[in-house]
């Protein structure tokens, strides 16, 4: 009897303790301490999706000691992302991990330093070039390399050449740092390789510890080496070697009166504001802003061209009218500005079409609720991980009829013209912490393209099977499975 009472003293304080309190939004809560983990086999989108059918569009999930909130539809998206009070990043481990002495950057940073170098990055991109013609020559010159190297590739079976990235890669290079590799050059290839391996770290069960903070601490070794965490610090220190030796070199030639890239704009800026001559901070924020750059930069616009090409193999007529459109106005030769794309509206609708059933960027980046606050009547708590779930908006039926089918078509109006008006496309985010380099991607992605296809065909390698299938461990970029393709000149 006593141990009974005693039992029952201890547990319902406990039942309190660990309950669900009134007022937040609806969706699984699980246990005390570990929450209800997602299933890993399945991939989070469909799971979201599901609680979707009995909770709507709001979803607070309690994974480990963490509370996400999930929003599952553009106008929730476009409402909450327009908050002040969802606008910053998490203290999330793995952006910890590329945070020399805690200093964040573009992507990860919050409060006062991460406006200044969001807003003072944005300037100097624009000034370097970012929506002006001087962006798309470079693009150009990319597309002409890249061309040139898939030609030797030609009629063989083969996965997509990692050229296709570092052509990509090039691209934000030359802004940032004025560099570019040769399209053989091996240690480009290399380099290119590490930022795919940073971001494929970033995915799967490094995660947890981001959603149990307290592992990072108190994780014994075999466990923090089994869940990645030792193989994504290793893979962020190289990259962050790599971009404080660029830094140091720009540095050592820096000419105030004549800035070459990015960096150099950045420098110049921290020498104008510095007061305190021994203060690092706002160098690593230069640093970190540049990996940053780099690996959001290089991987999402890379795997939509991924994307891009398996899509094709895949609906040959996709392709063909695309050659036709393409051939019609722009022939071998003659590459395209971006101002000219209503030109070529199939193209536009296409590459619409593939951000939208692919969705790079499937859960945006994490934000995080900077205060107490309410939002569509429920309480939102201090600390809440928002989730702005680009991909649930894409797939949503309501809004895309059959959204899983692949079909241009429906960013077209009926006279053929591309529909600049389709609401719920959001692949790059809203709101102050939208995507910084969208400009850059759209151009990228238009004039490669074009370039590809112009001289290519891209075929499936017969008695293959080619998989759309997302991969359940992909949270932060989805990327198609490894396929082989076949390309051939046009004649
Ligand atoms: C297809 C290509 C791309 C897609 C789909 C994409 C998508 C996104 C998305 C969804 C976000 C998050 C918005 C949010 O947190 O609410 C984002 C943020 C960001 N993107 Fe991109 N992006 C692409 C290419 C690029 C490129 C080429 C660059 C730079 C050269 C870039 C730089 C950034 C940066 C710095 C941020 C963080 C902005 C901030 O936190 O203030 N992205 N992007």
């Amino acid at each position: 009897m006593v141990t009974l009472v005693l039992l029952l003293l201890l547990l319902v304080p406990l039942y309190f303790f660990f309950k669900k309190p009134a007022g937040l939004p609806p969706g699984p809560w699980g246990l005390p301490v570990v929450g209800k983990l997602p299933d890993t086999t399945v991939d989070i989108c469909t799971q979201v999706n599901r609680l979707r059918k009995t909770h709507g569009d709001i979803i607070l999930w309690r994974m480990g000691s963490r509370l996400h909130l999930f929003l599952c539809e553009y106008n929730v998206i476009k409402e909450a992302l327009a908050r002040l009070e969802f606008t910053d990043r998490p203290d999330y481990h793995t952006y910890n991990a590329f945070a020399e002495e805690g200093i964040r950057g573009i992507l990860s940073g919050n409060g006062l330093p991460w406006r200044n170098i969001r807003r003072s990055s944005l300037r100097h991109l624009r000034d370097l070039g970012m929506g002006k013609t001087r962006l798309e020559e470079s693009i150009h010159y990319e597309a002409k390399c890249l061309v040139k190297e898939l030609r030797k590739t030609t009629d063989k079976v083969q996965p997509l050449s990692m050229c296709v990235v570092l052509a990509v890669y090039n691209v934000v290079n030359k802004m940032v740092a004025d560099k570019r590799y040769e399209m053989d050059d091996p240690k480009g290839l290399e380099f290119v390789d590490k930022i795919l391996t940073v971001n494929q770290k970033l995915q799967g069960p490094v995660f947890f510890f981001n959603v149990f903070p307290i592992l990072v601490t108190l994780a014994p070794s075999f466990l923090k080496k089994k869940l990645g965490l030792y193989d994504l610090e290793e893979a962020a220190k190289f990259i962050n070697d790599a971009t404080s030796e660029t830094v140091q070199e720009h540095k050592a030639k820096l000419d105030p009166s004549k800035p070459r890239d990015l960096i150099d704009h950045l420098l110049i800026d921290h020498q104008e504001n510095d007061q305190d001559p021994s203060d690092n901070n706002e160098k690593l924020s230069i640093q970190a802003t540049i990996t940053e750059l780099f690996l959001a930069g290089t991987e999402t616009t890379s795997t939509t061209m991924k994307w891009s090409i398996l899509y094709f193999i895949k609906h040959p007529d996709v392709q063909h009218k695309l050659h036709e459109e393409i051939d019609s106005v722009f022939p071998k030769g003659t590459l395209p500005y971006y101002h000219e794309r209503n030109k070529l509206p199939y193209l536009e609708a296409t590459m619409h079409e593939i951000h939208r059933i692919a969705t790079m960027a499937p859960m945006a980046a994490a934000h995080v609720s900077s205060q107490d606050t309410y939002f569509h009547g429920y309480s939102i708590p201090k600390g809440t991980i928002i989730v702005p779930f680009l991909e649930c908006c894409h797939n949503n039926p309501l809004v895309w009829e059959n959204p899983d089918q692949f079909n241009p078509g429906r960013f077209l109006n009926p006279d053929g013209t591309f529909n600049t008006r389709r609401e719920g496309f959001i692949a790059f985010g809203t709101g102050r912490r939208a995507c910084v380099g969208e400009n850059i991607a759209r151009v990228e992605v238009f004039v490669l393209l074009v370039a590809l296809l112009q001289n290519f065909t891209f075929t499936k390698v017969p008695g293959e099977v080619l998989s759309t299938e997302k991969d359940p461990k992909d949270i932060i970029i989805n990327v198609p499975k490894q396929y082989n393709v076949i390309i051939t000149e046009r004649q």
